[in-house]
């Protein structure tokens, strides 16, 4: 084997591999490497062969050999030779064979998808500021390895704005920056699983990803405790035998109930009496329109607590920043299950993220895109009233979605399916329950639409079902 590979520069490398005990020809040996590297696209097109005496040299064989390879190759129009003595590659690859994959179903035309921020409301200029301050500022250790933990920057940035804006006990060691809450949660399942954890609860209905697929995959036992219009119903503690359980006490998704204060104490004497964790997914409480703030229940019981923190809903999913505020005697545990996923998360979007945070572009983001959201819902909420009266909206007072919940007699899967032929997208609760029980409702998720395309949607779905019913 000689040399590595090319590129667009005489290199003098070129990777090709030689079994002198075969009783193909050397000659014939080099070219099927060459042919399979411009076939590959591994050897562009417009790339520059070694000189054949450096290629000779690095094999050990002839140049004569190698000449032979690189005319045979010229013959086939694999490569042309240029007037300065150079080869070069004169093909490109061959495309890829086409994947087969089944048609996609057609994208609605108008979607109340959940769970997405406005994404082209994403403050692009101010983070480029805070981009371009970081590279320039930050010192040469912050692009080495860190700790699991994250970037201290952003531990104290985070630890600040939580515990002036949710009422936090958040202390900047205790912080573990991870991937959004989806990598968040799965990894306090697996410590938790690895410190003789038997059973999560989750509450019903609740988001089918993240806690539900990270206990499985730890091998933990799920069960569901039922919600009503004010979050988790306490009253289903008493008998509730878990190790863990994962609320939304800030807008339960989906229902979009708030745990009321007195509530939350009932969770907490319920973790106690247990010692057990309580997981806080705090994914929606920056968006809040009519109704007092209510702080976050990691301030009550830190040590009993794990706050769960995401800018996915804030800023853009895409940027996969997230943040856990931990118990002190787990921190470490849960820092070197960060280490063991992926190392960390990358450095230049914390430091990013700390710098935006310190400087008030997050405050004022959220204070731009509050009154936008708020409209959007208000839109929502008239379009509802007049086209659709017979269903009854809930969990409005926050969030980027709400659920309306469906009259008897009007089956939530039909109506979804109904709507979808129609070019509308709109959700069921169904597929999040673990009881097979429940009220029948549709999640709409109003975050990225207009509010001209909000009422044409709700129209729309006031078709369908007055067809359905007209049936
Ligand atoms: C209940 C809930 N929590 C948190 C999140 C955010 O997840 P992530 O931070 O991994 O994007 C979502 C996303 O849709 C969600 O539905």
């Amino acid at each position: 084997m000689a040399g590595k590979r090319t590129n667009s520069q005489l290199t003098g490398e070129l990777l090709v591999e030689l079994r002198r005990d075969d009783a193909v020809p050397l000659h014939r040996q080099i070219e099927a490497s060459i042919r399979a590297g411009i076939r590959s696209g591994r050897l562009p097109l417009g790339s520059a062969l070694p000189p054949t005496r450096t290629i000779a040299a690095d094999l050990g064989v002839s140049r004569g050999v190698v000449v032979e390879a690189y005319q045979q190759l010229a013959a086939e129009g694999y490569v042309t030779s240029r007037a300065g003595g150079y080869t070069q590659v004169a093909i490109g690859p061959e495309p890829a064979p086409a994947p087969v994959r089944p048609a996609p179903s057609p994208r609605p035309r108008i979607d109340f998808g959940y769970g997405r921020a406005d994404v082209s409301s994403f403050p692009r200029a101010a983070w480029l500021r805070s981009i371009r301050r970081v590279l320039t500022e930050a010192p040469n250790e912050r692009f080495g390895y860190l700790d699991g933990r994250g970037a201290p920057e952003l531990h104290e940035a985070i630890a600040d704005y939580l515990n002036r804006v949710r009422g936090a006990a958040a202390d900047p060691r205790d912080i573990v920056i991870c991937n959004g809450y989806g990598q968040g949660i799965t990894l306090i399942v697996q410590v938790l699983a690895a410190s003789g954890a038997r059973r999560i609860a989750v509450e019903d209905p609740s988001s089918g990803d993240d806690a539900r697929v990270a206990a499985r995959a730890a091998g933990l036992d799920v069960v569901g405790v039922p919600v009503d219009q004010d979050g988790v119903r306490v009253g289903a503690l008493d008998r509730l035998d878990a190790d863990v359980l994962v609320l939304t006490p800030s807008h339960q998704w989906p229902t979009g109930g708030v745990l009321s204060a007195e509530s939350r104490a009932a969770v907490l004497r319920w973790a106690a009496r247990r010692d057990a964790l309580v997981v806080e997914d705090d994914y929606d409480a920056e968006y809040r329109y009519d109704r007092a703030p209510v702080g976050a229940i990691q301030g009550l019981a830190p040590d009993r607590v794990v706050y769960a923190g995401t800018a996915s809903k804030t800023l853009a999913p895409g940027l996969r920043i997230g943040w856990l505020v931990v118990p002190r005697h787990l921190v470490g545990d849960v820092a070197a299950a960060k280490v063991a996923a992926d190392r960390g998360s990358p450095v230049i979007d914390q430091l990013a993220f700390a710098d935006f945070l310190t400087r008030g572009e997050f405050d004022r983001h959220l204070r731009r895109m509050r009154p936008v959201y708020r409209r959007r819902r208000d839109a929502l909420l008239s379009a509802l009233r007049e086209r659709l009266p017979e269903l009854e909206p809930a969990g409005v007072a926050a969030g980027l979605h709400l659920v309306a919940w469906l009259p008897p007699g009007l089956d939530e899967a039909a109506v979804v399916t109904a709507a979808a032929r129609r070019g509308l997208g709109v959700y069921g609760v169904g597929p999040y329950r673990i009881a097979a029980e429940g009220a029948g409702g549709l999640i709409f998720g109003y975050a990225t639409l207009g509010e001209r395309t909000i009422a044409e949607g709700i129209g729309l779905l006031a078709d369908v079902v007055g067809e359905m019913r007209s049936r």
